[in-house]
Formats: C-alpha cells, structure tokens, sequence
C-alpha cells in the first residue's frame, strides 16, 4: 500500500451525497476491471460494453492502458514497479469515478495479482464495487491475433518486459466473472457482464432510453 506523504490532510465531504448523484443517474458507481494478456480482448469487451450501456441510458467511461499511458500516466514504462503504480493511479481514477456514480470501465493487463487486490482493497475500504473480469485468452491465441503487431517485435526482442513473453501474466484466482475468449463471441460476453450488473442492482428503474424518453418500470 502506497505510503501517505502529505500530512495535515483532511478527507472534506460536501452537501451532496454519493447516494443524491446515483439518484440523479439511476444507477450505482462501480468499478468493473477487465484484466488480460493483451490482445485478449479487454478493450473490445470494454467498448462493446460501453455502447450496451449508452443504449439503456447508463453512463459508464472507459479507462484503457493505451489511452491512460498517453495522458496522466506517460511518465510510467513497463517495469514492474511502473506497472504497479500504474494500476494504483487508474485504481484510485476509478474509485472517483464509483464514487461519482459512473461505471468504469478499465483495461488493463494489470498482470500482477497484488496490484489487482490492493485496488479491490481500495474500493471495499471505500464501499464501493469492484467487479474483475478475468478476459482469458491462451497466450497462442492472442499471439495469432496480435492486432498491434507486439508481439512479433517481443518475439523478435524489440520489446522488452513485454507479459507473456518475457515478464508475467499473474491470472485471477477468484475473479467476479470469468470470460474465455477464445470460446465466445463478444456478444455474448457483454450479455454476461450486463446481467451481473442487473443481477446486482447497479442498473436501477426507471431506465432512459438513448433518446432521453422515459420508460416506466412496469414496461420493462
Ligand atoms: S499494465 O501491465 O501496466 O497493466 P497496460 O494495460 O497499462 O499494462 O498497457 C498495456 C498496453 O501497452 C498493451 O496493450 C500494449 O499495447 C502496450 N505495451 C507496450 N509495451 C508493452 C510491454 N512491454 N508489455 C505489455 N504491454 C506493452
């Protein structure tokens, strides 16, 4: 756990309450943490999901390793302690997020299985979901797929550290849901992960459709 540097420092709440903004979006915050080799699939998953969500007037963001290592995390490599910090930064960017209402989606490789708890710890401590989603796919698999073509330069030693290849993939011993993606379509993957949400009750009654109209409970 990260050492608290700043001293004096006091948590400040305000006149609005987590409850009064999941209220305003009829949904509950929660962190859903998509973990995987890559090319496994996360980030698919995560944007399939995203649209599903939109579709049923829910509000989730995704946070996605590519696209956080180009903004708040571009002063971090791929070391283990760089990969560390990295998944603490997004696990507290999500916590903000569960605690603002909205449904995260992040993918990360997250290879470490320490990493990955100490951000459920996070959450627990904070009384907020985390939902991980192991997106399991064999490493020949992903290799074929190799949609960014890294693997071919790991293979060929122009990345170093890269998981998988020459650095672990640590996979989840006891995850929420647990998707094999070399099995299933994608379809079927984000139906899983919306009846969890369902089944849960992070998706909350009256739902709004994409156009903004208003559908009762009854006619769900
Ligand atoms: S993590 O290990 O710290 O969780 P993260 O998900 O943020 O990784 O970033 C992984 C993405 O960075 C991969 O999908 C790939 O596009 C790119 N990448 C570049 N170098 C490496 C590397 N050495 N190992 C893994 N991914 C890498």
């Amino acid at each position: 756990m990260t050492k608290q540097k700043a001293t004096n420092v006091t948590w400040q709440d305000g006149e609005v309450s987590r409850e009064d903004r999941y209220n305003i979006l009829r949904q509950r915050g929660a962190t859903i943490w998509f973990t995987g080799l890559s090319g496994s699939g996360k980030s698919t998953i995560a944007i399939a999901l995203e649209r599903a969500l939109y579709d049923i007037g829910k509000l989730s963001y995704r946070l996605d390793g590519d696209n956080v290592r180009l903004g708040i995390n571009k002063n971090l490599g791929f070391s283990e302690a760089d990969r560390t910090e990295n998944i603490r930064r997004i696990g507290e960017v999500a916590k903000l997020f569960g605690d603002a209402g909205i449904i995260s989606l992040s993918s990360f490789i997250s290879p470490y299985k320490d990493d990955r708890d100490e951000v459920r710890q996070l959450h627990d401590q904070a009384g907020l979901e985390f939902i991980e989603v192991f997106v399991d796919c064999s490493l020949a698999e992903a290799e074929k797929r190799d949609p960014k073509g890294l693997y071919k330069k790991a293979r060929a030693g122009e990345i170093k550290n890269f998981t998988g290849i020459d650095a672990p993939y640590e996979a989840p011993v006891n995850p929420e849901i647990h998707l094999k993606t070399d099995e299933m379509t994608v379809a079927q993957e984000v139906q899983i992960v919306l009846d969890h949400l369902h089944h849960n009750g992070f998706i909350m009654q009256p739902q709004y459709t994409r156009a903004g109209d208003r559908t009762s409970a009854a006619s769900q």
